[in-house]
């Protein structure tokens, strides 16, 4: 059974998660519209990604005796200055993110849930792969510096680059 600590701790990352997703979304939307349909095809996918993130958390807090709360999720900023303003938010809300996660293993220590301990293992290393992706992502378009040209591959490269670890 659960501790009714750890279940709430989870059900805030369920909301982080789907708050995620709900993020990706409207970036790529504001990417699909502007232009950059390899970012927006990205970005997409990484709101897909961060679904499977959210349910993953729902099943487990569910099958350990827990309720997984659908969380009700604040409407998204819809434009952007760019996509690098785009990556460089993404990289911050993910630091963010990764924070979350160990509050949550930093609890799961202290009262002794070694379950969800380890369960929480696999959020731990997937954070470590989406914060190097947007540092990774950020460095290639500080390499553009604004070129047009150097965008256009930017956003045609970028559509190779989302991940198969999604499970
Ligand atoms: Fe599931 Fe990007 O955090």
């Amino acid at each position: 059974m659960l501790h009714e600590q750890i279940a709430t701790a989870l059900n805030e990352q369920i909301k982080l998660e789907a708050q995620s997703s709900h993020t990706y979304l409207a970036m790529a939307v504001w990417a699909e519209t502007n232009g950059f349909d390899g970012t927006a095809t990205f970005l997409y996918a990484q709101a897909e990604e961060e679904r499977m993130h959210m349910l993953k958390l729902m099943q487990f807090v569910n099958e350990r005796g827990g309720l997984a709360n659908v969380p009700a999720l604040e409407a998204p900023v819809e434009t952007y200055d760019g996509v690098e303003a785009i990556f460089r938010s993404i990289l911050a809300h993910e630091t963010s993110v990764t924070a979350s996660i160990n509050s949550v293993v930093d609890q799961c220590l202290s009262i002794k849930d070694y379950t969800t301990y380890n369960f929480m293992q696999w959020y731990v290393a997937e954070q470590i792969e989406e914060e190097s992706m947007a540092r990774m992502l950020l460095d290639k378009l500080a390499l553009a510096g604004g070129d047009r040209g150097a965008l256009y591959l930017f956003d045609r490269d970028i559509v190779g680059l989302g991940k198969e670890s999604a499970n």
